[in-house]
């Protein structure tokens, strides 16, 4: 059992800490965000992710988690031996990581630690961050005492955040001191994964490389998609096919509508950020990032290939997070697609079973239905722009008798368009060779 202080409860925050406290240690949360901690003492939970009420509640009912607003309770109350932060790194300007929450975590650390101190960077960060931290905390300390500064990226997604921090295919572990990064190994060892030890800037650079290469992945898909449908092949047969290699994969090649969230979208555009800065041409990650900024304006042409002139055209959204169980909608593709569509006239409206409320309040011009038949009654045209579950088993027969025109552009590739077009719909996928 050890005594661990996690700064943020956000999905990377939360996660960790219920899940550290779900292997026995004793855990402390802290977050500036006193609604968010307030809903946390209660045992609710400020975020949608599957699984993770459930620990929560098991392991404040256990006395091994605690959520409070004072870095000083969550250091010095138990007091801690590691503390992680996971506090956000949203984009800044000219697409560089924004560094103002970590550097308040780092000063508010460095202010109250009363002890010695292992600091356990989780959140993504620049390469370099790392050292910066470190001269941050010594310069707010008020006597020197010692710490190390350990980067230990985090690689969970969302909507499978539980499973992915209890099943990691590799722990990353970055430090100039071999001791304190096998020290952070401990605490991993009861999930029986690789850990690999290295140095605080590689280790950075691993998190920065993984999301770009998975992004990059889509990207290729997505364009392999365009290609194929002016050639008539069909990009879902083409991944398949292409993932049977080994060397290649068939994860992250699902073409669709590009990739969205809140993390490769700005993690992409900070490791081009870092790497102009330090006189390198990125320019395969531009590519990446320009061919995922004309996948959701495709929708929109397809859209027009169709109903011609948008202007007044009822067109429903099926789906608004950024992903299929979750209720993240930064960067969420839908905002851009819908975005457009009301430049273009169109009366937008939208379902999605979780992400409703957050999108209601960056989206006001946005009818939001109650559920999909609702949104398809008197519809021109149906977007899927989220891959979740329910839309896979939609009475179809029903929504096409609903709709006014029976138009669907199914951005993830959900539906088969041999059936599609039987039920008689004008269908149009991604990349699927019509
Ligand atoms: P989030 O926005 O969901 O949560 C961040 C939390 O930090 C918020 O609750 C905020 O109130 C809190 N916070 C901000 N400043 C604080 C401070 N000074 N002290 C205490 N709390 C503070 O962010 P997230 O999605 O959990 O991401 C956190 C980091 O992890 C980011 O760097 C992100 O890139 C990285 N990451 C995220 C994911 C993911 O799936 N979301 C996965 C891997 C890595
Ligand atoms: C991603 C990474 O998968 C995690 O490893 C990483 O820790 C995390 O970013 C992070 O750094 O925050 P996440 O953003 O939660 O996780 O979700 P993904 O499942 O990776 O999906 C990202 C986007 O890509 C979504 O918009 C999704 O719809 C899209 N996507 C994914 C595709 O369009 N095609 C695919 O084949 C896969």
């Amino acid at each position: 059992m050890k005594r661990i202080c996690v700064i943020g409860a956000g999905y990377v925050g939360l996660t960790t800490a219920a899940c550290l406290a779900d292997l026995g240690n004793r855990v402390a949360c802290v977050d500036i965000n006193e609604e968010k901690i307030a809903m946390l003492q209660e045992g609710r939970l400020p975020i949608f992710e599957p699984g993770l009420e459930e620990i929560v509640r098991r392991n404040m009912k256990a006395s091994r988690l605690s959520f409070t607003t004072s870095y000083e309770e969550g250091i010095n109350g138990l007091p801690a031996e590691f503390v992680f932060i996971a506090v956000g790194t949203p984009e800044g300007v000219d697409g560089e990581a924004d560094l103002r929450y970590v550097r308040m975590a780092a000063e508010r650390i460095g202010e109250v630690m009363d002890h010695p101190l292992i600091i356990v960077n989780k959140s993504t960060v620049p390469v370099g961050t790392g050292d910066w931290v470190a001269d941050i905390v010594r310069s707010r300390q008020r006597q020197p005492i010692p710490f190390w500064v350990v980067s230990n990226p985090e690689f969970l997604r969302e909507g499978s955040a539980v499973y992915d921090f209890m099943n990691p295919d590799r722990i990353v572990l970055g430090s100039l001191d071999r001791e304190a990064a096998e020290k952070v190994a401990q605490l991993y060892l009861p999930l029986r994964s690789t850990i690999m030890i290295t140095d605080l800037r590689t280790a950075e650079m691993i998190k920065y490389a993984s999301n770009a290469f998975l992004a990059t992945k889509i990207s290729f898909i997505n364009e392999i998609a365009n290609i194929c449908e002016a050639l008539g092949a069909d990009v879902k047969e083409v991944a398949a096919g292409m993932g049977y290699d080994k060397r290649i994969g068939r994860a992250f090649l699902d073409a669709g509508v590009g990739w969205g969230g809140s993390c490769f979208p700005k993690d992409v555009k900070a490791l081009i950020h870092m790497a102009v800065v330090h006189g390198c041409h990125p320019q395969l990650l531009q590519a990446v990032v320009e061919i995922n900024r004309d996948q959701r304006r495709r929708v929109v042409w397809k859209l027009k290939e169709i109903l011609e002139d948008l202007r007044g055209m009822v067109i429903g959204l099926l789906g608004l997070a950024f992903k299929p169980n979750t209720d993240d909608i930064r960067e969420a593709p839908a905002l851009e697609i819908a975005g457009l569509l009301l430049r273009e006239g169109a009366v937008v409206r939208a379902y999605d079973p979780v992400a409703m409320p957050n999108a209601a309040r960056v989206l006001p011009q946005v009818i939001m239905c109650a559920d999909p038949y609702e949104l398809a009654e008197g519809a021109d045209a149906l977007v899927v722009v989220t891959d979740w579950n329910e839309f896979k088993h939609l009475d179809l027969p029903r929504i096409k008798q609903l709709m006014r025109r029976p138009v669907i552009i199914d951005g993830r590739n959900i539906y088969e368009p041999e059936m599609m077009r039987e039920l008689g719909f004008i269908y149009r996928g991604i990349g699927r060779g019509y």
